[in-house]
């Protein structure tokens, strides 16, 4: 989950890196470095403890002008987060540069295999056997590439990684092996780029090529090779992207993830938009081609994913049953791909990720691919690994998401299941004309309900004082709601370091109505649907307990202002698309509250955006 970035040609690269590292500093912030090699071939590298900010000011009165580099900015797996851990990596001589991303999961091995050699280690890392092991092939005569094909043939686990030659100034190799985030080689005019994802490429290049599992790039300024893991040469096709590099900014807002909350109502219509059809209704999902065999084969959906993406699938489990008419479980990826699951052809998967990069989710996608079952991807990063295992992708189309705590994906991820629903009941044949018109209709209005929600945002930062010291609390949901009292326990958590519990309403008899005293606020999401008053029973039992609620209700209900302490309004709408309105007045609490405890909102500690490892 870390980040890396490379740059051969003949611009200074180190202002190309340290911008890089600022874009994919996201992926992991416990230390930063670069390496570049100057026109004199010395290799200069720098590393820092902490975020990019602390390299920048190293880098600042380092003076490098070489125009050849690497950089990288680690979340810590194995060995704490300091200097010496921090990458890029080096052999015994200083010639050989690395930086990594992923676990070698036999390095202690190795290392020991080495040492008995001679080789001495600088840092506790599973990483910096890599350049050691390049090392010893590159004794034996071979080339970076050859040396790179047998280091990658020794690790086990996944990698991305790059290697730098002192010796070979005008050449970085690439290596990817298996899921530990992507790897992008970007075009440029007399350069080249290598990144963990396109938002560190956007300012330079548009043109780019996806490095696949097991495969080798060797770039130079004005050429780019590749390689299979047999060493064959093989041919890639370049894409061009689609995003604008505007929209990485962060613009007058303070933080990336208040901007992202407040651009859901653009981002839902984004995702809606071109794939909608009034008259007649109609849905049209341009990534998803399943053919009528296919179709007719599907006797159930599953439904993966992690964190954020994970709620969002539970809302989607609802969707799968209800309007395509299908059997429906949800799982967690991470237990999904190590149990042994039962599934085959008549599956339908479906995975909702905000990258299409997390390692377990694309682990649970290659088990469903290896037991035939049909997919679709919901995604919000065009290219994405996970997009290109699955047999068919429904982008999100958010545009970049900075904030490590997703927001504008997940009301997207819900919208583009519930249009994945009605196409799969409109193409089964399971949901009549008429009935779409009433499905896709509420769907537009969608957009601007969501706007009245976000212009609340005052009203949810006057909330969020009154209850910035509490330090527990418990969310409360049915339905679909369920999965937003989970999201929104998980916001809390995420950027606020609040202890927050997500729980089924009706489960709350069962063990958490324990916990309710006046120091535990409970949130529960009572809007007008069909499990409205049962909500409403347990708002009570709440209160006869002395427990403070703050309640989610919907506009005009004025029964719940006796009953609640503390009441948000959200506009009426479809109780089926509610979570898109609901889970924004929780993004809101759980910045806030954030701010005011005066926590990173924008990377909170210990988190990283991509998790690509286990
Ligand atoms: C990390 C992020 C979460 C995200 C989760 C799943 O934990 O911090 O915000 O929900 O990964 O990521 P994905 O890209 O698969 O949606």
């Amino acid at each position: 989950m870390c980040g890396i970035i490379g740059y051969v040609g003949s611009q200074a690269a180190t202002g190309i890196l340290m911008n890089g590292l600022r874009k994919l500093e996201y992926r992991g912030y416990d230390s930063a470095g670069i390496a570049v090699i100057e026109d004199g071939g010395d290799l200069k590298l720098l590393k820092r403890e902490g975020k990019v900010d602390s390299l920048a000011q190293a880098v600042s009165s380092a003076q490098f002008t070489g125009s050849v580099g690497i950089g990288h900015t680690r979340w810590a797996t194995h060995g704490s987060p300091c200097d010496v851990n921090a990458h890029p990596h080096l052999d015994c001589y200083g010639d050989v540069v690395v930086i990594h991303n992923g676990i070698v999961e036999n390095h202690l091995e190795i290392k020991g295999r080495l040492m008995r050699g001679g080789h001495k280690f600088a840092s506790e890392t599973d990483s910096e056997v890599i350049p050691h092991l390049v090392e010893e092939a590159l004794k034996c005569g071979t080339g970076l590439v050859e040396a790179m094909r047998q280091t990658i043939a020794q690790i086990s686990g996944a990698h991305a990684i790059v290697a730098l030659d002192r010796r070979r100034p005008d050449q970085l190799v690439v290596a990817r092996v298996g899921n530990a985030g992507g790897v992008v080689i970007g075009y440029g005019e007399g350069e080249s780029f290598v990144a963990s994802d396109l938002s560190a490429l956007l300012s330079h290049t548009r043109k780019v090529v996806f490095l696949e599992d097991r495969e080798i790039a060797e770039l130079e300024s004005g050429c780019r090779r590749y390689f299979d893991v047999h060493g064959q040469p093989m041919e890639k096709q370049t894409v061009d992207l689609p995003y604008e590099p505007v929209l990485a900014a962060k613009g007058n807002f303070e933080h990336y993830m208040l901007k992202e909350i407040m651009e859901q109502p653009d981002s839902v219509l984004s995702t809606i938009r071109g794939r909608v059809r009034l008259d007649p209704a109609k849905i049209e999902l341009e990534g998803v081609h399943i053919s009528g065999r296919e179709l007719n084969g599907i006797k159930r959906v599953l439904l993966v994913g992690m964190g954020t993406s994970l709620h969002a699938a539970m809302v989607g489990r609802h969707y799968m049953e209800r309007i395509a008419g299908l059997p429906a479980e949800v799982d967690n990826a991470s237990e999904f791909r190590y149990r042994d699951p039962i599934i085959g052809p008549e599956t339908l998967v479906v995975s909702v990720g905000q990258s299409g990069e997390t390692v377990d989710t694309l682990a649970a996608m290659e088990l469903a691919k290896n037991r035939s079952s049909v997919q679709v991807t919901i995604c919000n990063v065009v290219g994405s690994q996970a997009s290109r295992i699955a047999d068919g992708v429904v982008y999100t189309r958010c545009g970049l998401e900075i904030g490590v705590c997703s927001t504008k994906t997940f009301t997207s991820s819900i919208v583009a299941l519930y249009l994945l629903s009605c196409y799969l009941g409109q193409a089964r044949g399971v949901i009549q004309r008429e009935r779409i018109a009433d499905l896709l209709g509420p769907l537009g209005q969608m957009p601007h309900l969501m706007g009245q929600v976000t212009k609340q945002a005052p009203t949810y930062e006057r909330l969020s004082r009154s209850f910035v010291k509490n330090n527990h609390f418990l969310f409360l949901g049915r339905g679909v709601q369920y999965a937003v009292a989970m999201e929104g326990a998980l916001k809390l958590k995420e950027v606020s370091y609040i202890h927050a519990e997500g729980y089924p309403a009706g489960e709350m008899k069962h063990g958490p109505i324990a916990l309710i005293d006046r120091e535990t606020p409970v949130v529960a999401i009572a809007v007008h649907d069909a499990l409205y008053e049962k909500m409403m029973n347990n708002v009570e039992q709440v209160r006869a307990r002395g427990g403070t609620v703050i309640a989610i209700a919907t506009e005009g209900n004025d029964e719940i202002q006796d009953k609640a302490d503390y009441v948000i309004s959200i506009p009426e709408c479809s109780p089926w698309l509610a979570p898109v309105l609901t889970s924004i007045p929780l993004q809101f609490l759980a910045y806030y509250m954030a701010m005011q405890r005066g926590c990173d909102v924008d990377q909170p500690r210990n988190l990283a955006k991509t998790v690509t490892v286990e």
